[in-house]
């Protein structure tokens, strides 16, 4: 069978799988069609058969059972830092094919093992930074403007040094420094600019993909790595967008520390969970705003629970409103509002709820906290500044479901924690929110 057919159905099945993903009541679909896609890349590798099919086999059957041991274990919660983790492992791969390839000199290799290292190294340190064990750094000596440009510079010498031929010291040069430049990219990273570093990551692992699929003239490695490429690139397109910044300004700007000073000198007023849902039944409107302690506490199932009581048996109109960079990765509260069954109806993104809020009885703002952060409107020496909010400091009432005054990804205070029409209803945010459920269902 000529392979070109193979690629082509293998291709549609991308674009398909991941149309069909573009909706919650399709998404299973997609993950389904887009699997098939692997199983078909996996088979062309088979057409003809190679003569090392045993080692081929064996090393998809211990990547299979890692991927299903992975991905049936991993919490919901440490998703974030699953993406990140399988972004690097593509970067790395490349690298390795790079290594395994390095007699046949190839331009395209060269740049895709530059990218594939980088894509690996800066993909560790945003899983490191995810799962809360590496802090953001700021590398005093230098400013990252400087530091970056010499990267540029030294990757460029060697590059050019590999004229023709890839002598193995100037490649393994090339290949450390491009490891470094990831790690030196990305740990100074922090606060908003997250999302926006993520998503190029996500990007880079594509296009290194295409480099190596013009080295080993694959078609079916260009095509679908063009897709991820440019799929990342929309993507960070939009978290720019998200937070009012521009990628120049991110790569440079010094750190912005995620550990911060909490002095609390003011009080916060509170609620109880019965204050709370009485409250809340005698409202005519509801906007819910979930951010990253709801996927913390797994609280959807109790979150949607609350808007069909407040629905059907107070008839509150109850509306969910996301923040593009809500959570720790790009979609993450639309995925686990669609994994409880939120009609899809009643989610709206920021620029198509924003103004509602003035005209809302109760922001109940659950787990979240930079994404409603006036100071990202009103104080420019905030890191925050610039990021448009969820403007919940308009409804009449807030009420915050959080454990404590500690802030956000960001490591900055919310002033609106100490706002006169602020309530806190201290506590994990599921069980506060069952709490809030049974007073309801009273
Ligand atoms: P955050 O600002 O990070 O705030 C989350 C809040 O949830 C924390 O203040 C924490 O307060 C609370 N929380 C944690 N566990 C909880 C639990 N079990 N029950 C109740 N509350 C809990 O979240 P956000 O508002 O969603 O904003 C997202 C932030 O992450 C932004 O700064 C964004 O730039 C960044 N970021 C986003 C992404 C993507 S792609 N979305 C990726 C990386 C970083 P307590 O400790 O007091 O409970």
């Amino acid at each position: 069978m000529n392979l070109i057919y193979i690629y082509l159905l293998c291709i549609c099945a991308v674009i398909l799988g991941i149309r069909f993903m573009s909706s919650p009541q399709t998404a299973s679909l997609g993950a389904g069609v887009s699997g098939f896609a692997m199983f078909l890349a996996i088979v062309s590798d088979f057409v003809p058969v190679p003569q090392n099919a045993l080692y081929l086999i064996s090393a998809i059957i211990l990547g299979a059972l890692t991927g299903s041991l992975l991905g049936s274990k991993i919490k919901i919660t440490s998703l974030p830092q699953m993406v990140a983790l399988l972004n690097g492992l593509g970067g790395g791969a490349v690298v390795c094919i790079a290594i395994g390839d390095m007699h046949i000199f190839s331009f395209a290799l060269v740049i895709g093992s530059i990218i594939g290292a980088i894509t690996f190294s800066g993909s560790a340190v945003a899983f490191g930074k995810l799962q809360g064990f590496l802090p953001t750094f700021n590398f005093r000596l230098l400013n990252p403007m400087v530091l970056n440009s010499l990267f540029l510079c030294i990757i460029a010498f060697f590059t050019i040094m590999l004229h023709h031929q890839i002598p193995p010291v100037y490649f393994s040069a090339l290949l450390v420094f491009s490891f470094f430049w990831g790690i030196f990219m990305v740990m100074p990273i922090g606060g908003a600019d997250m999302p926006i570093i993520i998503s190029i990551l996500n990007a880079l692992s594509g296009w290194t993909s295409v480099a190596v699929g013009f080295a080993q003239q694959n078609i079916l490695l260009i095509a679908v790595g063009s897709i991820i490429g440019i799929g990342g690139i929309f993507l960070a397109r939009i978290m720019i967008k998200a937070t009012n910044t521009s990628l120049l300004k991110l790569l440079n700007r010094p750190a912005t520390g995620t550990i911060a000073e909490h002095t609390h000198k003011q009080n916060a007023q509170t609620i109880s969970a019965q204050d709370a849902a009485f409250i809340m039944k005698n409202a005519d409107k509801i906007i819910i705003v979930p951010g990253f302690g709801m996927a913390a506490a797994s609280a959807q199932h109790a979150l949607k629970n609350m808007g069909n009581i407040l629905r059907n048996k107070f008839s509150v109109d109850v509306k969910y409103a996301i923040h593009p960079v809500a959570g720790r990765m790009p979609g993450h509260m639309n995925v686990l509002l669609a994994e409880a069954d939120v009609d899809y109806e009643e989610v709206f993104e920021l620029d198509d709820i924003n103004r509602e809020f003035s005209e809302t009885d109760i922001a109940y703002v659950i787990g979240a906290n930079d994404i409603t952060n006036p100071d990202a409107i009103n104080n420019p020496q905030s890191v925050l500044y610039g990021m448009p909010i969820l403007d919940v400091q308009k409804a009449k009432t807030v009420i915050f479901v959080k454990r404590s005054l500690s802030s956000g990804y960001s490591g900055v205070e919310n002033p609106l924690f100490f706002a006169p029409n602020t309530f806190m209803l201290y506590g994990d945010a599921k069980k506060m929110t069952e709490e809030v459920d049974k007073f309801l269902e009273q």
